[in-house]
């Protein structure tokens, strides 16, 4: 498999050319019997906040992982610009990783080390900046997600909230090309939710970032996407400019947006992957 192609996909849209910055193509992944993905393909696109919807247990977090090369896929691959992250390794991949902040579901901090510490760290392992400077970045950060005053203590010690928004600021200190946010707003009030929104929002303007957003609140998706895409059993359902989505007639996607408990949606996983054998095979 190549690790470059000649260029990034683009997508013509009324008129509008869109450059890619991230490209999924034909991803395929299973963990033993069990299939996550079969044949998902996306242009994210750059400079825009694509948000990426789907039940729990779906698939979310996997999917940004393969995008940051955490995971690699069974088949398929997922083109960063015009590399191949899903067969980098060592220095390549690391120097590619660079491009990204990334939040983790779980917050990820951690827990020996100060919220400070936590915040400055990709800065002391990727940079070679003089604790001045990340001091002046640490607390720029802090501030921009309410934690200063926080600085000091250990993530045994602040709220899950608080975690979080920790989690956040660390993902932004090396002023990322793409940014993945894995619930960022789960845990968090619906002030600092509008908070976060604004943040979003901000951070495309100033930074051009490309954003990746998982979330479970419809609300905030209505807000700041511009892209959105529904996983659901194995499959990438839709994907598309987030005005399409909420006009949309597909009845996972009319259920998801509504949150109806009628339609194609289960309550458990179980339901949801009702093809799923235990040799792996599909009906
Ligand atoms: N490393 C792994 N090894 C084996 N199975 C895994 C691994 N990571 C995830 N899974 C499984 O893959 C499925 C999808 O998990 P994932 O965490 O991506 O769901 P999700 O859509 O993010 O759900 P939620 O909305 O609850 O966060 C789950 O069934 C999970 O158990
Ligand atoms: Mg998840």
């Amino acid at each position: 498999m190549p690790r470059s192609v000649p260029s990034a996909s683009t997508e013509e849209r009324n008129g509008i050319v869109l450059e890619a910055a991230i490209s999924v193509q034909g991803l395929t992944k299973a963990f033993g019997p069990q299939t996550i993905f079969e044949d998902v393909s996306m242009e994210i696109p750059k400079g825009l906040v694509t948000i990426v919807l789907g039940p729990s247990g779906t698939g979310k977090s996997v999917f940004l992982k393969h995008l940051v090369g955490l995971l690699r896929p069974d088949r398929g691959r997922v083109l960063i610009g015009s590399d191949n992250i899903s067969v980098l390794h060592g220095r390549e991949l690391y120097a590619l990783r660079k491009k990204f902040g990334v939040l983790f579901q779980d917050g990820a901090l951690f827990g020996s080390m100060s919220v400070y510490d936590n915040t400055a760290f990709p800065l002391r392992e990727h940079t070679r900046k003089p604790e001045s400077e990340i001091r002046r970045i640490v607390v720029e950060k802090l501030e921009l997600v309410g934690l200063r005053g926080a600085e000091l203590k250990f993530p045994g010690e602040i709220s899950g909230g608080m975690r979080k928004r920790a989690g956040l600021a660390r993902a932004l200190v090396l002023d990322p090309e793409i940014i993945l946010f894995d619930e960022p707003d789960s845990g968090l009030d619906p002030v600092r939710t509008a908070f976060l929104n604004e943040l979003v929002l901000d951070l495309k303007a100033q930074t051009g970032a490309t954003m990746i957003i998982v979330t479970h609140h419809i609300p905030s998706a209505a807000q700041v996407a511009d892209y959105i895409g529904l996983l659901f059993r194995r499959r990438l359902v839709s994907f598309g400019p987030k005005e399409d989505m909420f006009t949309s007639t597909d009845p996972v996607v009319k259920q998801f947006l509504a949150g109806a408990t009628d339609g194609p949606i289960g309550m458990s996983e179980e339901k949801d992957r009702p093809s799923d054998s235990p040799d792996g095979s599909k009906t």
